[in-house]
């Protein structure tokens, strides 16, 4: 039996040598929506079990930022709040995959 129904891994690595990573590309700050997005919308509850996690370099920097979506191991790479708010509604309320999102 598994503990979370969903639950988001955010790359936020940032480089110290200020090369290319997620966290240059926003990525905490968007970790951060999506975590208070899914609280405000009481979508994380007993019934609906979503966690939302910072994690360290995941090797798809070319692809960044990117997040991945456990129990199903589906990666993303977003543009903007309006593609978090897909994958929270589609992906995390519904179990449908965004595919234009899907890396
Ligand atoms: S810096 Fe995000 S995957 Fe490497």
């Amino acid at each position: 039996m598994r503990f979370y129904d969903k639950h988001v891994f955010f790359c936020t690595n940032e480089r110290a040598d200020g090369s290319d990573c997620c966290g240059k590309r926003g990525a905490s700050k968007a970790r951060d929506y999506m975590k208070n997005k899914v609280a405000e919308l009481g979508i994380s509850n007993l019934q609906n079990n979503i966690r939302i996690n910072a994690a360290g370099c995941m090797n798809r920097c070319d692809e960044g930022p990117v997040i991945v979506v456990y129990p199903e191991g589906t990666w993303y790479s977003y543009m903007d709040e309006k593609d978090l708010d897909e994958i929270i509604e589609e992906h995390l309320r519904h179990g449908r995959v965004v595919e234009r999102l899907k890396i």
